[in-house]
């Protein structure tokens, strides 16, 4: 029996004993029958978690890429392999064969060559959602060089600390973006980056919406032409299983983004077997992913995992307001949509608008949806379900992390009976466990404790670029020989699992994942703040919003406070991005604190909320009347 495509429940049950069973077996099983290998293993894992230090097939050589493209060639070169969909639905789509991927991968992989860059050299890429923004990801797997992709929606400062931690020399970008009816000056922006990244050498800029732009003389250099001249013959350079494949940052709940590294053979053979299977994709579909390349959801989701699989895989430019907020599901219509991905955001987002949109359009197609990003609320769930899935389409909730590289607890559509709200069932090969905060497993239903993964999977990140300890301190020391995924969630009487949300303090807003620190570090900067506190409060569409707790240095007599509240947002714009902005700021007096100096964000993270009835254990706080005043004054 293969067990590589999961067909019914009782194959779920019988696949997953076996892959924890004997994971090693399991995997290697996968491994040689889907994927071209250049050479095979010497082992399939070995793992020490107190290093740590994890390593799936090693020996093993291959190039994502030749899985990606070139093993299609033969049976699907005429396949659509990527259909692009850009911002303007009066825009032809592009329908991107296999053939003609691999033909544009190939001559941007000599071009990438050509302008220095070899195997293990970082690049960064900072572009819209347009087909070279799949293609250079692609370039730079094929030559073995780390892609370092950074969401287009990030300011220019947060551009520069992701180049300069991973050291990137060249820089791939546009001249610009479309968002709606609007354009986005992406060149301006890694222009200002750059004065603070004396390290890179070299821009390559795609043309996407034609503005007048300035070209650095010796370092900015037009794509196309350098395309045009290139030739569409290279070989793929043969990695090793645990070379770098790609670097990806993601925010802490302290200090600096973590650039998360992900390595080629796990990260392969793990997406793929997801991809097939959480979708369950078959020949002819047509898979469509709202993210953008800029998330994980988009590497694992939209480029390796779909391509791998030798998928249809839709990628859209815009927005789901534009021109009106029934895009989405024309896009469906027009696409012939079998499966759909998307955040519950968006849902919500999409909800507020009613259902007269979604009833315009024949959906027909759709098959199976997923939700990512957040906790799904019941709500949303049964607009997506009733609405859009027309109750015909199974809701695949499907929890994971940018440290995972892909989908960790999920249902198997057609299989694992799905239940609003939760993620269900641990996907083949992972074993969950929930702890308590002593360090104790919960065993048993019905419990909810700290979500931690005991056994390693091949997908999941083997370091933080630069940092190793950080990593360790990060995710292996809360709990001894255990992943801490810094999630809470309860499992319930039939062992479902429920994702709580997270109990660190990062807060994820729309599906963005914020750390708490480096808001409170871009709010400090303002010259009238003496002190920050950041919380997530609930919010109907954002699924958590920002509230700050800001102490002015002169108790901010004689100054317009809404004046204050603009500059601290623009603060954070230019410092982060502006899906980093506060929704209410509130200007207290103090911030409460233990008496060891320590911000009581439980308690502010209550009082955000309105949860004010019980604020738990009070008795190591240093100063109750500013509690008092702050509940006095809540926004
Ligand atoms: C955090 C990871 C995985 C791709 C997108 C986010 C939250 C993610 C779910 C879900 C409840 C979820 C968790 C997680 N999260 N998916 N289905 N249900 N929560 O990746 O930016 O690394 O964020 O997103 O809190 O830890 P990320």
């Amino acid at each position: 029996m293969s067990n590589y495509h999961i067909k019914h429940f009782e194959e779920y049950f019988q696949v997953y004993r076996k892959s924890v069973r004997n994971p090693e077996m399991f995997w290697e099983e996968i491994a040689e029958e889907h994927f071209a290998w250049r050479k095979k293993w010497d082992q399939v894992l070995s793992w020490d978690f107190t290093k740590p230090e994890i390593k799936w097939f090693e020996g093993a050589q291959l190039n994502i890429t030749e899985n990606c493209l070139d093993r299609h060639l033969r049976t699907k070169g005429d396949k659509t392999a990527i259909l692009f969909e850009p911002n303007d639905p009066r825009d032809p789509a592009e329908h991107i064969s296999y053939k003609e991927l691999h033909e544009r991968v190939c001559k941007f992989a000599n071009v990438l060559k050509q302008n220095g860059i070899g195997k293990g050299d970082r690049v960064c890429i900072y572009l819209p959602m347009i087909p070279e923004l799949a293609i250079s990801v692609l370039a730079c797997a094929r030559i073995g060089a780390v892609h370092s992709v950074v969401f287009a929606g990030f300011s220019s400062a947060a551009l520069s600390t992701r180049i300069n931690d991973c050291d990137a020399k060249l820089v791939l970008t546009s001249d610009g973006s479309y968002r709606g009816s609007k354009t986005i000056d992406l060149k301006g922006i890694v222009d200002e980056a750059l004065t603070d990244c004396p390290r890179v050498e070299t821009v390559l800029v795609a043309k996407r919406i034609n503005s007048e732009i300035i070209m650095v003389e010796g370092r900015d250099r037009w794509l196309q032409p350098l395309l045009d001249q290139s030739s569409s013959d290279c070989a793929p350079e043969i990695m090793e299983a645990e070379d770098p494949l790609f670097i990806l940052y993601t925010s802490g709940s302290t200090g600096m983004p973590k650039g998360m590294l992900h390595t080629t053979a796990g990260y392969m053979v793990y997406t793929a077997y997801t991809f097939k299977n959480v979708f369950q994709y078959k020949q002819d579909d047509v898979y469509w992913c709202t993210a953008d390349i800029g998330w994980i959801t988009g590497h694992s989701y939209i480029v390796y995992g779909p391509l791998l699989n030798g998928a249809t895989t839709l990628m859209f430019e815009g927005v789901p307001s534009y021109p009106d907020f029934g895009r989405f599901w024309e896009i469906i219509q027009k696409h012939q949509v079998n499966q759909f991905y998307t955040a519950p955001t968006a849902i919500r987002a999409l909800a507020k608008h009613g259902t007269e949109l979604v009833d315009k359009y024949d959906l027909s197609s759709l098959k199976v949806l997923g939700s990512v990003g957040e906790p799904i609320n019941e709500e949303a769930w049964h607009w997506y379900n009733d609405n859009v899935g027309k109750k015909r389409s199974p809701i695949v909730d499907t929890w994971w992390q940018t440290e995972t590289g892909g989908i960790m607890i999920t249902p198997i559509p057609f299989s694992t009976p799905t239940k609003p709200t939760y993620a269900t069932l641990p996907f083949i090969g992972i074993q969950p466990s929930l702890m308590d905060e002593n360090g104790q497993e919960i065993k048993g239903n019905q419990v909810s404790g700290r979500l931690c993964i005991k056994f390693p999977w091949p997908s999941i990140a083997r370091t933080i670029w630069g940092n190793h300890q950080r990593y360790k301190d990060t995710y292996f020391s809360a709990f001894t020989n255990k992943y801490f995924t810094g999630d809470g969630a309860l499992r319930d009487e039939v062992g479902y699992y429920r994702i709580t949300g997270r109990v660190d303090d990062v807060i994820i807003v729309s599906g963005h994942n914020l750390g708490t620190a480096p808001i409170e570090d871009a709010i400090n900067e303002h010259p009238a703040v003496a002190e920050s506190a950041i919380v997530g409060f609930p919010h109907d569409i954002k699924g958590s919003a920002l509230y700050g707790y800001i102490t002015l240095k002169d108790t901010g007599e004689g100054r317009d406070h809404n004046n204050v509240r603009k500059e601290i947002n623009q603060l954070i714009t230019e410092r982060i991005g502006p899906i980093a902005k506060l929704d209410k700021i509130q200007f207290t007096p103090g911030l409460p604190k233990t008496r060891s100096g320590k911000i009581m964000r439980r308690i502010l993270r209550k009082i955000a909320s309105n949860d004010t009835s019980n604020l738990g254990d009070t008795s190591t706080l240093l100063n109750p009347e500013v509690v008092e005043e702050i509940m006095e004054n809540v926004l």
